[in-house]
């Protein structure tokens, strides 16, 4: 696939189709608050869009800012959590929001996001586009998805995430990174999706390889004996 139509073409889409979400600005305006960006990221880790929005509202309206949250005692923010699991991602947000509110802010590239506690690799680079407009590659689960398709990447994942993580830098934009990313989680869980994949509707079919045997990518790590 060529990258710069690919790019050009999902964020078209993007721009009449995107979903509207609590943590989201609207697409263009290139930068959100790190804050809600930071905090549904942890959110959505192991947990679907779906759960994830009335906890946020109330987050939000509870702890409006990164202060807020520091501030809050950690039995509170555990509480506020309950429901959501994994409950060391409740402890490590408090810990994190400690150290921004004492540093005064987020720090605005991927390096210094990925310093933070909790931060791993993703969040760090999905803070960084969708926040701070910062070209960072970002691949999660619904994104190596769509991007082993679009190649046709036949390699067997552990392995094929060198091959996927290449081909999703060579597509992803200089500019618009962040509504890039979040254009192809939307690509991800409405269009591409695991077993009904809706090529004929798709606004990237003319530049994907995979589409005869969509269902079939990312091939599964083979079965241990
Ligand atoms: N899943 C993880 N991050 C997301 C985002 N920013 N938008 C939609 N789905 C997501």
């Amino acid at each position: 696939p060529r990258a710069g139509s690919v790019a050009q073409a999902l964020l078209d889409w993007y721009d009449t189709h995107a979903r509207s979400l609590p943590w989201r600005m609207p697409p263009g305006a290139n930068r959100a608050d790190p804050y809600r960006v930071w905090l549904s990221e942890v959110m959505l880790q192991q947990t679907t869009v779906a759960a994830v929005i009335p906890y946020f509202e109330r987050f939000t309206t509870r702890w409006a800012d990164v202060a807020a949250l520091a501030a809050a005692p950690e039995d509170e923010v555990m509480a506020a959590w309950a429901g959501l699991g994994y409950y060391s991602r409740a402890r490590r947000l408090v810990e994190c929001a400690r150290v921004v509110a004492a540093r005064g802010g987020f720090p605005e590239d991927e390096a210094g996001l990925r310093a933070l506690p909790g931060l791993g690799a993703y969040t760090a680079a999905a803070v960084a586009a969708i926040a701070f407009g910062q070209r960072a590659v970002v691949v999660d689960a619904n994104v190596e998805r769509v991007v082993a398709r679009l190649f046709d990447i036949e390699q067997p994942l552990p392995a094929a995430r060198a091959a996927i993580r290449e081909a999703a830098d060579a597509i992803t934009p200089d500019v618009r990174s962040g509504d890039f990313a979040q254009a192809m989680m939307d690509l991800g869980a409405g269009i591409c999706s695991v077993r009904a994949p809706q090529c004929l509707i798709c606004p990237l079919r003319s530049d994907c390889r995979g589409q005869v045997r969509a269902e079939q990518l990312p091939v599964k790590p083979p079965k241990k004996a």
